[in-house]
């Protein structure tokens, strides 16, 4: 299907874009509402006012980036680890931090900091150098895009475990620690930290498992409600539904099927952001799109762009039974378009959404 036919659908449904237009923005907005007994807004601002200094339950994920000015009230230390690297954390995530490591101890578990406070160059370095080691599809899949790391906030932790004296560091290696990281993820709401990608959730964080990146939000009682109900950070603040489904991929002589499985990831991940619909399908709609014509379109889109080829999926979907701010309420959509493009360094864009 191409655009022009896409937009004979338009007459059969207005739906406004304005609740994921906000690229770069912290999606948290008046609109939130929580689906935990108490409202994720009142908690967030009263997390803020109680520190008078950071919001420890600040979303940064693919979609928001770091808020300006966070280091400005941000409080850290810096320590050095076994491998003799310097590693900068928020203070109170570091004090927090120490405890778990000694009550890890106590059970014969070994954890050091791999990564914690990481600059915006400094991610740049990470993903330059995942982009040459695994190629850019993966990097893209693994680390965040520079000013959209978690890491930035001093709030994440990348631990690494010595196992009979020596350290794993390595992540092809630490995954296979599965009984320990089970041990260790047990104790850590305890201490007010919560696991930031989890396992079969990669649909809405946008990142596949990754068992040693925890999260600290300084909030015990939430960080176990998190960790009990098996939530995302997104799913606890409300500010994405967690409807999924499989994805159709079709068939496609231009792209690898990982390569579409990490197109329909993002498609999945913008999707989570309308709030109270219900995903009923994904499918790559084939290669016909990639036309000179669409190309050309999607690069006037973005100013400085420079893709080389695109990829259209379709979704159907249900908006929420009482409508919203952007949905019409109870109304079925269907063949919802995607556009995703990429340039001559591999990785997704996604680059336009909805009826036009
Ligand atoms: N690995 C996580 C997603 C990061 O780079 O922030
Ligand atoms: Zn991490």
């Amino acid at each position: 299907m191409n655009k022009k036919t896409i937009a004979s659908f338009i007459i059969a449904l207005s739906i406004s874009l304005t609740a994921c237009g906000n690229m770069g923005k912290p999606i948290v907005s008046d609109e939130v509402v929580s689906k935990t007994e108490t409202s994720a807004k009142e908690l967030q601002d009263d997390t803020a006012n109680k520190t008078q200094s950071i919001n420890y339950l600040t979303l940064v994920n693919k979609l928001n980036s770091v808020p300006d000015g966070w280091e400005n009230s941000l409080e850290t230390v810096t320590i050095t680890n076994s491998l003799g690297d310097d590693v900068e954390v928020e203070k109170k995530a570091y004090d927090a931090y120490v405890e778990l490591k000694a009550e890890l101890e106590k059970d014969g578990i070994n954890v050091d900091l791999a990564s914690a406070r990481r600059s915006v160059e400094e991610q740049q370095g990470v993903m330059d150098k995942f982009i040459k080691t695994y190629g850019a599809e993966y990097a893209t899949k693994t680390v965040a895009a520079p000013g959209y790391s978690e890491h930035h906030t001093g709030l994440a932790l990348d631990l690494y475990l010595n196992i009979d004296g020596e350290d794993v560091y390595s992540k092809k290696d630490m995954v296979k620690y599965t009984e320990i990281w089970e041990k260790i993820h047990k104790k850590i709401s305890e201490y007010g930290f919560i696991l930031r990608y989890l396992e079969d959730k990669e649909y809405i964080t946008g990142y596949g498992y990754e068992p040693w990146h925890l999260r600290y939000i300084d909030d015990v009682k939430i960080a176990q409600e998190i960790t009990a109900k098996g939530l995302t950070l997104e799913e606890y603040l409300g500010v994405v539904n967690s409807s999924d489904v499989n994805v159709d991929l079709g068939t496609s002589e231009m792209y690898t099927e990982e390569e579409l499985k990490e197109a329909a990831i993002q498609v999945k991940c913008k999707f989570a952001t309308f709030k109270g619909c219900e995903l009923q399908s994904v499918r790559y709609i084939g290669d016909g799109s990639n036309t000179q014509d669409n190309i050309r379109w999607l690069n006037s889109l973005n100013e400085g762009a420079e893709y080389i080829k695109v990829a259209e999926f379709i979704t159907d979907f249900h908006t929420p039974k009482e409508g919203s701010e952007s949905f019409i309420a109870d109304q079925d959509v269907r063949a919802y378009p995607w556009w995703l493009a990429q340039n001559k360094d591999g990785g997704w864009h996604l680059v336009k959404w909805g009826y036009y």
